[in-house]
């Protein structure tokens, strides 16, 4: 059995993990080659705080909720493992605060570790804000995550190629199922007019005395388009812009004005954090995310291709539960090809 994934960001690796972890007793041989034109530190995963949070306003999309679920699990079960540092893991504490309409509680309340509101002594520390809740979470930092999967995929053989993929029908002939996890970029692949940019800036900080997250909302922007301060392992990640359709991957002088001012004004004291570096990423948004297999027939030959692209600004946040999904329409692709796999899968 031949696999091909299109992609090294947070998908692309951990469904391959996920694959090896699920059939590599059962089928054999089971060969993984990840193909990336870019591989960490230069994927979009590698740049993002990696805070886990799904989206303020719950999209009603059920199985997003149970993949988000789903992942917070996973990671918690790892958390207190030997392997959480060098995974970029540990719990993390802070605040999500609003102006204006005091929002429904989160779809995600039950999954984070002590969600509550804030009390109004709380509530003074943030001047202009009227409602918001505390919790426990989990940071999973990509920098340290994807090369700890690359060494986790490269003890089961997995192969890595440096390649732009320009089509399906180049890997067809050589694998069984393509695996495509190519972020924003799915379009050179298939056309999707669902899939969008939405640009992200980010400003990094050496600033240690930064304990809590603290992600500021209101009810006329978008999310992500209001300050937000996230201590990581070394740096602090501090944001935020979410500009949908601009596919400009430079950092912009006027945006690190905007996130700086507006940091600055929440949390004072940055003003005295040394400033480490901008980062520029673009969130591959879509209405919902795509995990879909697709049979697609070339000439005489047919070929089967299951996507998992379009996380937005969460793909840290579930990329374990998709990666099951995947998992899922892959052990029935084996039923098809081999019945005689079912009592094993
Ligand atoms: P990517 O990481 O972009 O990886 C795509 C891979 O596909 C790359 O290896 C690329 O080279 C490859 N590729 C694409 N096309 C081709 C091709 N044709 N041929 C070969 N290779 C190809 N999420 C969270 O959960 N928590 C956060 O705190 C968080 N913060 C964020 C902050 C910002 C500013 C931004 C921009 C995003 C943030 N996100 C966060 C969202 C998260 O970064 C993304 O959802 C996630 O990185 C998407 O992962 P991916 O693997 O799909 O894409
Ligand atoms: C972002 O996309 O900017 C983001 C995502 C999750 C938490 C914080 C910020």
């Amino acid at each position: 059995m031949h696999v091909a994934v299109i992609g090294a960001g947070v998908i692309g690796l951990s469904t391959a993990q996920c694959i090896i972890n699920r059939f590599h007793s059962i089928v054999k041989p089971l060969t993984i080659v990840v193909y990336a034109d870019k591989f960490t530190p230069q994927t979009t995963s590698d740049g993002a705080a990696g805070l886990w949070q799904p989206y303020v306003h719950d999209r009603g999309i059920l199985e997003e909720v149970k993949w988000n679920k789903e992942t917070f699990d996973y990671l918690l079960s790892y958390v207190n493992s030997p392997d959480a540092n060098e995974m970029g893991l540990f719990l993390q504490s802070g605040y999500n605060i609003f102006k204006g309409q005091v929002p429904v509680d989160p779809s995600w309340k039950d999954a984070v570790l002590g969600f509550r509101h804030l009390t109004d002594e709380e509530l003074k520390l943030f001047p202009g804000f009227s409602s918001g809740w505390f919790h426990t979470t989990l940071i999973l930092e990509g920098k340290s995550y994807l090369p700890w999967l690359m060494e986790r995929l490269k003890e089961h053989g997995v192969q890595f190629v440096q390649k732009k993929i320009t089509s399906f029908q180049e890997l067809s002939p050589d694998f069984d199922v393509i695996v495509n996890c190519t972020g924003i970029r799915a379009q050179e692949l298939q056309p999707d007019p669902e899939l969008i940019p939405a640009r992200g800036q980010v400003i990094k900080v050496y600033a240690p005395w930064i304990k809590h997250f603290i992600l500021s909302n209101d009810d006329t922007t978008t999310i992500y388009s209001m300050p937000y301060i996230i201590p990581g392992s070394k740096l602090v990640t501090v944001g935020g812009i979410f500009q949908l359709g601009n596919w400009n991957e430079e950092n912009d002088s006027e945006d690190h004005k905007r996130v700086w001012e507006g940091a600055c004004k929440l949390v004072p004291s940055l003003k005295n954090a040394r400033i480490v570096e901008d980062w520029t990423g673009l969130r591959p948004c879509r209405n919902r995310v795509r995990i879909e297999r697709q049979t697609i027939n070339a000439g005489a030959e047919k070929f089967e291709v299951i996507h998992n692209y379009g996380h937005g600004g969460f793909g840290l946040t579930i990329h374990w539960g998709c990666a099951m999904e995947v998992g899922n329409i892959f052990g029935r692709i084996l039923q098809e090809m081999k019945p005689s796999w079912k009592s094993q899968l």
